[in-house]
Parts: C-alpha cells; sequence; structure tokens
C-alpha cells in the first residue's frame, strides 16, 4: 500500500513542476507567476481543489508525444475567495507555452460545465501561446468548445479573464465575451494577429507592446476593463471585485455590514456645484461622498473618462453606479461612453445589481467624427440598456441634463424607479444659449436682447421644477441628503420585481 501512495505523491510533485525549474525560472524573469502562484494568491488559503492533474495530451505529431506533461499546461479546479465558491482554469505557460490542445480545452470546459450546473463564478487566467500548433484543428475545435460555454454562460454566473501573458489569434475571443477583462501592464498583450503578420499586411512596425499591450486595451480599443502593475495587483483587485458580484444570476450580491450610518450626511456636497453653469467639477468627489467608505472599484477607469462605470457599496449594499464626469469632454456621451456604459448597465441587470445613476450630461457629442462613428447606433445601445433593464434604478441629477441625453440617462419615462434632482438641476431640450438663439432668432443680432432672451429661458427651464410638476421627478432633494435619500430608495426597492415580455432575444442595435 506503501508503494501506492508513494507513487501518487510522486506523481503530484511531478504534476505540480509544471514545465520544470528552469522555464519556472524564466517565467519568474518575466515577473510573472505560475499558474498554481497565481491560484494561491487568488483563492483563499488552502481552499483549492485541483482537478484532472494527470490528465496528458494524445497528440502523435511531430515529437510531441515525447514531451508529455500531466496536466497539459492548464491547471484547473475550484476554490473559494471570501469563503465563496469560484471555479477557475489557469494556464501555465512553461508547458508548451501554455498552449491549448484538446485536452486542454476539455479540463477548461469541465469546470465551465461544473460552474454551470452550481451557478458559481469562473475566473479564467490567461497566459499562452495559444492553439497549440502541433495539434491543428483538434486544438480551434477546443477553442470553439470554450466560446460556446461562454456565450451560454454569459448572464448566468460572472465570468472574469484575467490576461497574464500573451493571449492572441482566435484565443483573444474567450475574454473578450467574458463580463470583466482585466491586463498586467508590460507582461501582458492581446490581438487577432501578432506583430510580424502585421508588418507584412500592412507595413506597420510595431511591437507587441503597442499593437496589443495594456495601454492600448484599457485606454484606446477598451477591450481591457483596467490594467495593473502585477500579477499580485491584479489577483487582489479581482477579490475585491468578487465581493460586489452575486455567484450568478439566481443569487443577490452579496451583502455587508455598513461601517457607516446610512445617513450620514455630505455636507460638501451643497457647495460642490459652481455658480457658473460651464465650470466642471469632479464627479468621483460626489461617488465617494454617497458610497460607502469612499470605496468604490472603478471599471473602464482609463477609458471614456466622460463617463463613470464603478461598483460600490451603499449601506453595505452593491450598487453599479453610472455617472456622467463634467470634468472629461463636459461630460458629454459620445461612442465610447455610450458603448462602455451600455455594457456596465447590462452587467449589472444580468446579475441583480441596482444601477445608480448620477447626471451631469450636455448631450450627445456633436460632429462628423461621432456621426460616422455610429453614434446614432452606440447612442441607442446605452438608451437600450437602461430601458430593458429590470434591476432597481435610481438616478439623481446634479446639474445639467440636456436633450435624448436626459431621456437616456435612467430617465422616469425608462423606467426609472426613483428619480431624484438637486436644486441646481437644468433639465430642458438644450442649454439656454443654444435654446435661445432658436427660439428668439430675432434678437441674434442684439447682443442685449439675446442675453435677456437666455436668462428667460434659463429661468424657465434651466431647474428641476418643470419636470418635478409633471411628476418626471419624484423629488428635489437636498444635496448634503443624497446619501439617505438613495440608501432609503435602494432598500425600499430591494424586493422589486419586473419582467420584460417572453421572446428568443432582443435585438439590440450592435
Ligand atoms: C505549441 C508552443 C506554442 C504553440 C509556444 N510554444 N507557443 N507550442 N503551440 N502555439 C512553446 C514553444 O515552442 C516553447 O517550447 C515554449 O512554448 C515557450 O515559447 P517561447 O517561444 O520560448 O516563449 P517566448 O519567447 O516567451 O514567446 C512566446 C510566444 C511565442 C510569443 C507566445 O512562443 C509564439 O509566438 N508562439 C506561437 C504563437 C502562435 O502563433 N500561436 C498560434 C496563434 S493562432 P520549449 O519546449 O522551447 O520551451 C491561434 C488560433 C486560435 O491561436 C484560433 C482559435 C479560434
Amino acid at each position: 500500500m506503501q508503494t501506492i501512495l508513494d507513487e501518487l505523491e510522486h506523481r503530484r510533485a511531478r504534476a505540480r513542476k509544471g514545465g520544470g525549474e528552469a522555464r519556472i525560472a524564466k517565467q519568474h524573469e518575466k515577473h510573472k507567476l505560475t499558474a498554481r502562484e497565481r491560484i494561491e494568491l487568488l483563492v483563499d488559503d488552502g481552499s483549492f481543489e485541483e482537478w484532472d492533474m494527470f490528465v496528458e495530451h494524445r497528440c502523435h505529431d511531430f515529437g510531441i508525444e515525447n514531451t508529455k506533461v500531466p496536466g497539459d499546461g492548464v491547471v484547473t479546479g475550484f476554490g473559494k475567495i471570501a469563503g465563496r465558491p469560484v471555479f477557475i482554469y489557469s494556464q501555465d505557460f512553461t508547458v508548451l507555452g501554455g498552449s491549448l490542445s484538446e485536452t486542454h480545452a476539455a479540463k477548461i470546459c469541465k469546470v465551465m460545465d461544473q460552474a454551470m450546473k452550481i451557478g458559481v463564478p469562473v475566473i479564467g487566467l490567461n497566459d499562452s501561446g495559444g492553439a497549440r500548433i502541433q495539434e491543428g484543428v483538434a486544438s480551434l475545435g477546443g477553442y470553439a468548445e470554450v466560446f460556446q460555454r461562454n456565450v451560454l454562460a454569459s448572464g448566468v454566473v460572472p465570468q472574469i479573464s484575467l490576461v497574464m501573458g500573451p493571449c492572441a489569434g482566435g484565443a483573444v475571443y474567450s475574454p473578450a465575451i467574458t463580463d470583466f477583462v482585466f491586463m498586467v501592464e508590460g507582461s501582458s498583450y492581446m490581438f487577432v494577429t501578432g506583430p510580424d503578420v502585421v508588418k507584412t499586411v500592412t507595413h506597420e512596425d510595431l511591437t507587441a507592446e503597442q499593437l496589443g499591450g495594456a495601454s492600448q486595451h484599457t485606454k484606446t480599443s477598451g477591450v481591457a476593463h483596467g490594467s495593473f502593475k502585477n500579477d499580485v495587483e491584479m489577483l487582489m483587485q479581482t477579490r475585491k471585485l468578487m465581493s460586489y458580484l452575486p455567484l450568478s444570476n439566481r443569487d443577490m450580491p452579496p451583502l455587508t455590514e455598513s461601517a457607516e450610518p446610512a445617513d450620514r450626511p455630505s455636507p460638501a456636497l451643497d457647495q460642490i456645484i459652481p455658480d457658473n453653469p460651464n465650470m466642471p467639477y469632479d464627479m468621483k468627489q460626489v461617488i465617494a461622498e454617497i458610497v460607502d467608505e469612499q470605496d468604490y472599484f472603478e471599471i473602464h477607469s482609463q477609458f471614456a473618462a466622460n463617463i463613470i462605470c464603478c461598483l460600490a457599496r451603499i449601506d453595505g449594499r452593491p450598487v453599479g453606479i453610472v455617472a456622467n464626469q463634467p470634468l472629461v469632454l463636459a461630460g458629454c456621451l459620445d461612442i465610447n461612453a455610450s458603448r462602455k456604459a451600455a455594457r456596465f448597465v447590462r452587467f449589472c441587470d444580468a446579475f441583480n445589481i441596482p444601477i445608480v445613476t448620477l447626471v451631469d450630461v450636455p448631450g450627445f457629442m456633436p460632429g462628423m467624427t461621432q456621426e460616422a462613428g455610429g453614434i446614432i447606433n452606440h447612442g441607442a445601445k446605452l438608451l437600450f440598456a437602461y430601458a430593458e433593464a429590470t434591476v432597481p434604478k435610481i438616478t439623481l441629477i446634479t446639474r445639467k441634463a440636456y436633450g435624448g441625453a436626459y431621456d437616456v440617462m435612467a430617465s422616469k419615462h425608462l423606467r426609472g424607479d426613483v428619480n431624484y434632482a438637486w436644486p441646481s438641476a437644468e433639465i430642458a431640450v438644450m442649454g439656454p444659449d443654444g435654446a435661445a438663439r432658436i427660439i428668439f432668432r430675432e434678437t441674434a443680432s442684439d447682443p442685449e436682447k439675446l442675453a435677456k432672451a437666455t436668462e428667460e429661458y434659463r429661468e424657465k427651464f434651466a431647474n428641476p421644477f418643470v419636470a418635478a410638476s409633471r411628476g418626471y421627478l419624484d423629488d428635489i432633494i437636498m444635496p448634503r441628503n443624497s446619501r439617505r435619500r438613495i440608501a432609503r430608495a435602494l432598500e425600499m426597492l430591494k424586493d422589486k420585481e419586473l419582467i420584460n415580455p417572453p421572446r428568443k432575444h432582443d435585438n439590440l442595435p450592435l
């Protein structure tokens, strides 16, 4: 018996070594942790249970039959984050570059299938040279099996992709389907075609970092939702993200005990709106005043900064906050802001996370670039996302809510549950300057008359009282009481039920 036990330990030790000491050292030289080291940091101490440690590939071509490493380049299993279950797969770059074989894919599919049966999130740690070249179409088939599961799991269990090394070719489409993609600065990249192919086809001479590094995808393309300095920071922040999320769409987000009273006043908010309506202020200060312990987890912080999307807690209750940011492009809605917020709203709605919307928006961004880029379709995505959302929706207009953007930003008309405004709110078809020039056109040549007409328009419409008189706002509130009023609304709405008409699926303007 002892011999058999020793044999098991021996085999386990062999599997844990992955591609061996030399390749592990190489991984460390690149400031990258190994697949198993990453899992250990991600989950609660001692909670990881590994599956399929002895799985080997079944390929017999190109001499690869002589290179078999137990586990076949991916570590899979389940563990706990803050005591809550999670399924994990972590690609091991030390084994054939973490390349995906048929069996490697089957291991990933096994944990995904199990996660779906139980209703538990899946976190994928990606560090791979892509399709196992020696396996050809068997590897491509493996990828497609993963994609299919990603799609069916979308909106059912949270899926998070941590890109911690190469992720190239069709492999990028698995992360792209998942809810959140995070990248490590300097050691990860994602692209559909690498620098060599790009050079041949388009004659552009680019590094992997320029083409698909963290900076590219967090600032310009928006493919990644955040980046972190190193593996450790990413893993710690992923633990934090998980603290806001339910285990599945059958579950509610976890409640915690708030360290602060729900009715904590915020006197600073009474002074935050500048006298000059064209002066910006930092909407992040408003968010910090409203949420528990000034703490929030921002999504896409470097992309489309004219809108802020973050997860936070109010009186211990997780919420998704969408807020126009007057500091950037005056808080205008443009293509990227619309895409960013629409995806976030749909994520929150899918996972029962109430949405709090803070509005200070002068309208949609005008101009040829935006029109040619399809702002009509992209803006419609945000409208669509808000209109179809059935989770509790609480809206607070702090200052401007002009034109179509008023409608889009979780207005009463899009089934906003509780719609508040500060006394500083200006709700109208457009800003007073533009409005006066159109409706008092005959005064345009006389600056004095125009100024008077503008003032007249401002007094009549650039306030919240007209909207409140129609019931489009439920109340006009003191800025200092915003946290209390939103916390009470969330508590009131906790058992909200609203069901959209049955259909195969909607036809979001993609
Ligand atoms: C098999 C692979 C591999 C792959 C790397 N290796 N990629 N083995 N299939 N796709 C092996 C290497 O042979 C090497 O083995 C080890 O992994 C480490 O690779 P290195 O090249 O030494 O590492 P590094 O210098 O860091 O370069 C990493 C890399 C490079 C940039 C990822 O390996 C590379 O370009 N690989 C090929 C990438 C690629 O073209 N993949 C196919 C993409 S298309 P030894 O034994 O020497 O340690 C694709 C389609 C998916 O994925 C479609 C889905 C729909």
